[in-house]
């Protein structure tokens, strides 16, 4: 066991990374490890620097990409009277809205929508992609099998469901037969995870997954591209890992997901420390 395999050990992280179970991810899985090649698609403007640079050497372009996202996202809501009303909404009539939504097709093979769940004033919020057929049935993110690896995840770093953070997802309602969301249906689901957002008010986001990232960062980049590094999304620290029910079937990433969850870590101390920028 080397230094690295010891201290993940230590971290109670060994046993449940080591799960290899072949229908741990499901057809989505199968889809991110395509997206985990090497990348050839350059990251988007908002990026911000690599790991290892202090917090504060990102402020500068987290104010010009916050800018840039406040002014489109006002125009958007200016066009789109759905929009601009979920994002009136509190906590209740927005739970209330994403469970009665019949604006994409979604809504017809649903047991239910999968809202989110976790502290609503956490520091920290984790975005997946859409809920499975575990989700589906009971009505919580991350319930299945790579869901029980993010919780070995997030207590490594003191973290648990209902306490320091909020797990919800790009997608509420279950893609038949565990299919790719369709762009059109992660536009409309988009004022939900917006809303929530700004509710929950994290000053750091993790975002697991292609389409976390890609919805988040408004990007076509890979993970591989966007990860390590401290991004922002309408100015908050947001960090891009792998997902779970990838990292269930690629054990060699999993030493890099624990290097993302150690940069939102970091990230989340300089900011609360005031050498870095907190979030809105
Ligand atoms: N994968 C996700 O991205 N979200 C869930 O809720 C479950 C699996």
């Amino acid at each position: 066991m080397n230094r690295r395999e010891r201290f993940l050990e230590e971290m109670g992280l060994g046993p449940v990374w080591r799960l290899r179970r072949r229908d741990a991810g499901g057809p989505r899985a199968e889809a991110a490890e395509a997206t985990e090649a090497p990348q050839t698609t350059e990251a988007p403007e908002a990026v911000e620097p690599a790991a290892p640079e202090p917090a504060h050497r990102v402020q500068a372009g987290a104010t010009r990409s916050r800018g840039a996202g406040v002014q489109a996202r006002a125009a958007a809501l200016e066009t789109d009277p759905r929009a601009a009303a979920i994002a009136r909404m509190d906590w209740e009539e927005l739970k209330a809205s994403a469970a009665a939504c019949s604006a994409c097709g979604l809504c017809k093979g649903r047991t239910q929508a999968v809202f989110g769940v976790g502290d609503e004033a956490a520091p920290w919020m984790v975005v997946g992609e859409a809920p499975g057929a575990e989700e589906d049935a009971r009505g919580e993110p991350f319930v299945g099998q790579a869901g029980r690896l993010l919780d070995a995840m997030l207590a490594a770093i003191g973290l648990a469901r209902g306490r320091g953070v909020y797990i919800g997802n790009v997608i509420k309602c279950r893609p038949p037969g565990n299919r790719n969301p369709e762009p059109q249906e992660v536009a409309r689901c988009a004022p939900y995870l917006a809303r929530q957002i700004e509710l929950v008010r994290p000053r750091v986001i993790l975002a697991l997954g292609r389409f976390a990232a890609q919805a988040l960062l408004s990007s076509d980049a890979t993970i591989a591209s966007l990860r390590g590094r401290v991004l922002r999304y309408r100015g908050i620290p947001t960090i891009v890992s792998y997902h779970p029910a990838y990292l269930l079937r690629n054990l060699p990433d999993k030493s890099k997901a624990w290097e993302d969850l150690c940069l939102a870590r970091r990230t989340l101390a300089e900011a609360a420390q005031g050498s870095g920028p907190a979030a809105d």
